[in-house]
């Protein structure tokens, strides 16, 4: 469904993503690790077509089209749709409101709202104000409505309660999991692209695959289980200097971990 190649970003007037190689099928949940500041956050925001992403090379294929240079609209109505990890406020705009809009089957914004424990942020501009958890809910609540075939979340159990992870991991399991979507050419199949640091997320979802991200480029893709594993006991030194003595032997982006 998803497919990247070649991708490189710059943002601020600086190349953050260099030649980025990844895909997920239809029916996939792959995770993405990867130390702090090594631009996973700018690859979703880039695959979801923000401005300020300036893609300097390679393209973004979404079921077989080029969407590289199609607005974030566009792709929002394509069937791809993204948590953020730091979502703005949206001053003078109610949550309620902005559900309704976003639904794309007239799904009633209390029923969604009352599942996350939201309904008395209806009424509250969007982000303003919320918790570092609210705001996860708050944008979980708003991708249910949308149902996107393409799932992206950035760190969604980051900031989550010990009690709350459990709704939320339940959601997002049938978000993900869940039969149809609101996709183009009648498509059903979703797939699923998730930034975790802690892995906890993977209580709650099948992962398929692991991709780790650093220095602004996949150095390693595996099963996400065991990637987890290697990147707990002996940190992410390991990718680096795995993909730096694979480079050298082999020129590929992209190799298996
Ligand atoms: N607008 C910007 N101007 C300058 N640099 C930026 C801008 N946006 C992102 N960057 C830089 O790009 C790099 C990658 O940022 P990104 O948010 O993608 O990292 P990340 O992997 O998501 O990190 P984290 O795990 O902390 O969320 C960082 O060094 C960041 O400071
Ligand atoms: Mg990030």
């Amino acid at each position: 469904m998803l497919e990247i190649e070649d991708l490189s970003v710059e943002v601020g007037g600086k190349e953050v993503l260099h030649d980025v190689n990844l895909s997920v099928m239809a029916g996939y949940t792959n995770v993405l690790f990867g130390p702090n500041g090594s631009g996973k956050s700018t690859l979703l925001m880039t695959i979801m077509g923000f401005s300020g992403y300036k893609i300097t090379k390679g393209r973004i294929l979404f079921n077989d089209e080029d969407i590289t240079n199609v607005p974030v609209s566009d792709r929002a109505k394509k069937g791809i749709g993204l948590m953020m990890q730091r979502p703005p406020n949206l001053v003078g705009v109610k949550l309620g409101n902005l559900v309704k809009v976003m639904s794309h089957d007239q799904k009633d914004p209390q029923v969604l709202a009352k599942d996350l424990d939201l309904t008395s942020f209806l009424q509250r501009d969007v982000n303003v104000g919320f918790s570092g958890g609210e705001i996860k809910r708050s944008e979980l609540m708003q991708l249910e409505a949308q149902n996107p075939c393409l799932v992206m979340l950035d760190e969604p159990e980051s900031g989550v309660d010990m009690v709350s992870i459990q709704k939320v991991g339940h959601k997002i399991h049938d978000l993900i999991h869940g039969t149809s979507c609101a996709g183009k050419r009648g498509q059903t199949g979703k797939a699923a692209l998730v930034i975790t640091h802690t892995g906890q997320i993977l209580d709650y979802v099948e992962a398929d695959r692991g991709y780790v991200m650093c220095k602004g480029t996949i150095a390693c893709m595996g099963n996400p289980r065991e990637l987890l594993h290697e990147i707990r006991s002996k940190g992410y030194d390991e990718c680096i200097s795995c993909k730096l003595k694979r480079k050298k032997a082999e020129p590929i982006s992209v190799t298996e971990a």
